[in-house]
């Protein structure tokens, strides 16, 4: 263990300040190193508050950082702001980082979306990306982002009891209102999945409706505010768990069972063409099946779909 982290559990354990001494002498290190330490830790957004007397950590139920996050600790990379934890997980994918490595921040100045849109990225929200390396073959890579949508709208439900409802690819959406968005990034090599990226924004405490009026957070559903950390921790023990025993036709029929596209008339746009029809299936890779009034069927890939 780090002296950071023991500095954080003492402090986490006390009841009320503890000195600069007290933790020089339970770590022995000197008052300087204690006093780096912990200049460090509110550096990288620890909230610690120091007086004449010492240290204490003010009670964060909301915070991100790697300490709190329990079993998940040393795979979390808290930033309380950055451009993009997409690119920060990039990063840190390209360097090998293990599977189920997290990078959450508090705030993002270049957050961004599908079909390059931009996510605005306000204090409140939750922004995280998490790089899996799934033992799957490629042509199976797409189904990683459905199944993060279906672990996390589950997981929605099961904690604040919001009917959350998928729509195709990979939005939240609950009375048809926008509440989470997911990105995915994937290298391959060699024909295998080298890593994937899950980029995941949530409306939870921030208000969307400045820059969405048709988004809705949490916050506004259920009518207080909400812990961020709880829904980040719940949600990588589910994916954890699914992509140990990944299990196509299961996904699917989560997928279809959650979902509000299928039996709409939609439109998928994307960067190339436009397709119409109603949504009738979701076949099993994920693609979104669409019945022509003359019966004729076609399959989006990908893209971004409108209800009409
Ligand atoms: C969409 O609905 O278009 C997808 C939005 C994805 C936003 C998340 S926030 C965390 C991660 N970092 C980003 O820049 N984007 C994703």
């Amino acid at each position: 263990m780090s002296h950071k982290e023991k500095i954080f559990i003492l402090l986490k354990n006390a009841d009320g300040i503890l000195s600069g001494e007290k933790i020089s002498r339970e770590l022995g290190i000197s008052r300087v190193s204690v006093w780096k330490h912990i200049q460090g830790m509110i550096a990288s957004g620890i909230p610690i508050g120091s007086s004449a007397k010492g240290y204490h950590l003010a009670a964060d139920h909301d915070s991100l950082i790697p300490m709190e996050c329990g079993r998940f600790k040393s795979l979390v990379h808290y930033l309380p702001e950055t451009e993009s934890t997409m690119n920060d997980a990039t990063a840190l994918a390209r360097q090998g980082c293990p599977h189920l490595s997290v990078v959450a921040a508090d705030r993002q100045t270049q957050g961004r979306g599908r079909m390059q849109r931009s996510w605005y990225s306000t204090d409140g929200g939750l922004y995280f990306t998490v790089v899996v390396r799934p033992d799957i073959p490629l042509m199976l890579a797409s189904l990683v982002n459905l199944a993060a949508a279906v672990d996390m709208a589950e997981l929605l439900h099961s904690l604040y009891d919001v009917p959350a409802r998928l729509k195709w690819p990979n939005d939240i959406l609950v009375d048809d209102r926008k509440i989470c968005g997911l990105l995915s990034q994937m290298e391959a090599e060699g024909g295998q999945v080298a890593y994937l990226n899950v980029g995941i924004g949530l409306n939870v405490n921030n208000d969307p409706q400045a820059h969405e009026p048709l988004a809705t957070s949490l916050k506004t559903l259920v009518g207080r505010k909400i812990p961020r950390r709880q829904i980040m921790v719940g949600f990588l023990e589910r994916f954890e768990r699914r992509l140990a025993h990944f299990d196509t036709s299961l996904l699917i029929n989560q997928w279809k069972a959650n979902n509000n596209t299928i039996g709409r008339q939609v439109r998928i746009a994307t960067i190339k063409e436009n397709l119409s029809g109603k949504a009738v299936d979701l076949d099993e890779h994920g693609g979104l099946v669409l019945e022509a009034p003359d019966g004729t069927r076609s399959t989006a890939i990908h893209g971004d779909c409108f209800y009409n």
